[in-house]
């Protein structure tokens, strides 16, 4: 009897004693170091947030301590609360093929996945550039998986969209187009040159061989139709484009966003059938002050509002330079900011900023948060 009652008053207490769970969601410290489940700072940098049957899967760059080149290839970390994280591995390894565009030492930058219903692949597009090249290839890159944790398939890399003017050009437009002659703007950044960048002076430099793609984002809309989203035009107009109903191509469709306004790190998100794109300017890996657009219908017209940036270093979007924004899953209207703080002197010590996104009459603001947590959202 004794032992029973013992047993009682054990269990009793173990019921009455928060367990680690019961202490509420952790909290997220932007900029510190995050470790995996290994105690080892996460390393999938310039990346993005898949979720697929209960759990997130992060994809982003592995960054080693010397180089900001890829030699590891694009990571997988998965989590089902969005602070433990699970080391899955090397989704997409780089080859030691000097014959492959992924070769070690290539560039493999901002990789987003998106899972495709019809065919159930998960499909990868990232920004490659080509070995001993510097940043001149400005190529989309594809790999396709049967599993949201890899090894994805590297399918191969395209200028996109050759031979295609914007679809929403007018014939005004193109009758403009037609007379604007490359060797009449050999001398770069004057109001002149500036003025036939708008015109398209690049897009139909590029049209033969297909568009530059450097700084990427993926979007799939309420309809399933996703739309790749690129800073085009030596950087300095974002395309929109859309993707094949497989996601592996392009189709030929695609607007142009700010013509020469130099946008970099676009991440976008819809609210209540309005789509908003928070950007960063172009400064390398200097963090610059972020930018944000709005759009009733993908394809625009586009609004241009200031940062949504507040608090301490919000000029310089606290340090950071954004690579996604993340919508949790089965919360209403919860999106959380997600950016790089660049240590290109380190790269592998690069840290994360997520900020949860707030609005105010409907417009999206992001405010500095030494540390919060998940349950802000409903709080809200
Ligand atoms: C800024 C881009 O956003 C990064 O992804 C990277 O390409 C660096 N520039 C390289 O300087």
């Amino acid at each position: 009897m004794r032992h029973i009652l013992l047993l009682l008053v054990c269990l009793l207490y173990a019921g009455l004693t928060p367990s680690v769970a019961d202490n509420g969601p952790e909290p997220i410290r932007s900029g510190e170091i995050w470790p995996d489940n290994n105690g080892v700072h996460i390393n999938a940098h310039g990346g993005g947030i898949l979720y697929h049957k209960g759990r997130y899967y992060w994809y982003g760059e592995n960054k080693c301590d010397t180089t900001s080149s890829a030699m590891v290839g694009i990571m997988c970390y998965s989590s089902d609360n969005l602070t433990d994280w699970k080391n899955e591995g090397v989704a997409l390894p780089v080859t030691d093929d000097e014959g492959s565009d992924i070769v070690r030492g290539c560039v493999m930058e901002r990789p987003k996945v998106i899972y495709n219903g019809r065919n159930r692949t998960f499909v990868m597009w990232f920004h490659l550039e080509l070995k001993g090249k510097g940043y001149s290839a400005a190529r989309a890159a594809c790999a396709v998986s049967k599993s949201p944790t890899g090894p994805f398939r590297y399918v191969g890399s395209l200028r996109p969209n050759a031979g295609r003017l914007p679809f929403d050009m007018t014939d005004a437009q193109k009758a403009v187009l037609d007379t604007l002659r490359a060797e009449n703007y050999a001398e770069w950044w004057t109001p002149q040159w500036y003025d036939a960048i708008e015109k398209g002076l690049f897009v139909k430099r590029d049209l033969p061989g297909g568009q530059m793609s450097r700084d990427m984002q993926l979007f799939v809309d309420d309809d399933g139709k996703a739309y790749h989203i690129y800073s085009s035009e030596d950087n300095l107009t974002l395309h929109i484009a859309e993707l094949s109903d497989d996601y592996l191509s392009h189709t030929g469709r695609y607007v142009r966003l700010a013509p020469a306004g130099h946008n970099e790190a676009p991440a976008i998100f819809k609210k209540d059938g309005v789509y908003w794109l928070i950007t960063s300017g172009c400064t390398g890996w200097a963090p610059n002050k972020a930018r944000m657009f709005s759009a009733k219908s993908i394809w625009g017209p586009w609004t241009s509002h200031p940062s949504p940036c507040r608090g301490p270093k919000e000029e310089i979007t606290f340090g950071g330079q954004g690579t996604y924004v993340l919508k949790i899953h089965g919360r209403e209207d919860a999106f959380i900011f997600m950016a790089d703080i660049w240590r290109p002197e380190k790269p592998s010590d690069a840290r994360y900023i997520w900020l949860p996104i707030q609005f105010r009459d409907g417009v999206p603001f992001i405010e500095w948060m030494d540390s919060w947590t998940l349950d802000f959202f409903d709080r809200r």
